[in-house]
């Protein structure tokens, strides 16, 4: 049976999962809409939106499956998917995607800390999944933002970065 503390941090972190879905959604509708020639970017943010939303799926099953209830009531949501308002360009939205994966890094490493404190080896074992992820989500945004900054005005050099992008999304 999951303590009771430890229920209530996973469920706060599916509440970022479900965050996490819904950002990288409004920069694929943004992304979209602004640029629509670029397709293979909206594509892989469309892409990953729904692979945010695995993360979240699995931890709610865990939590039930663990005893606890991962009850979708009182979703707690940052206010953040005005953040493409904040935007004015592609190497915004890297930038800020960047940020997001750090903070969510962040707190999966907290968690980790905490099953350790909790002496919850199950669900230690269970985070190591989201520890890879995460540093591969990290890798894969800066490598793309690393890109970007390359290639600032260039035309031709966006045209390469959107196949670029399809290429390696396509390949996963
Ligand atoms: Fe589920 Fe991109 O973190």
């Amino acid at each position: 049976m999951i303590k009771h503390i430890i229920e209530l941090e996973l469920k706060k972190q599916f509440h970022k999962e479900l965050e996490s879905s819904l950002l990288y959604l409004s920069m694929a509708s943004w992304v979209e809409h602004k640029y629509g020639e670029f397709d293979g970017i909206s594509h892989f943010l469309y892409d990953h939106s729904q692979e945010e939303n695995i993360h979240m799926i699995k931890l709610i099953k865990y939590i039930n499956k663990r005893g606890g209830y991962a009850d979708l009531n009182n979703i707690n949501i940052h206010n953040n998917m005005n953040i493409t308002s904040q935007c004015n360009s592609i190497q915004d939205v890297f930038k800020n995607l960047f940020k997001h994966e750090q903070i969510i890094s962040q707190k999966v490493s907290d968690l980790v800390k905490l099953s350790l404190k909790e002496h919850d080896y199950f669900t230690y074992h269970f985070l190591q999944w989201y520890i890879q992820e995460q540093i591969e989500e990290e890798n894969l945004i800066k490598k793309y933002l690393d890109k970007i900054k390359l290639i600032e005005e260039d035309k031709s050099g966006w045209y390469l970065f959107d196949k670029d992008i399809t290429h390696n999304h396509n390949s996963k």
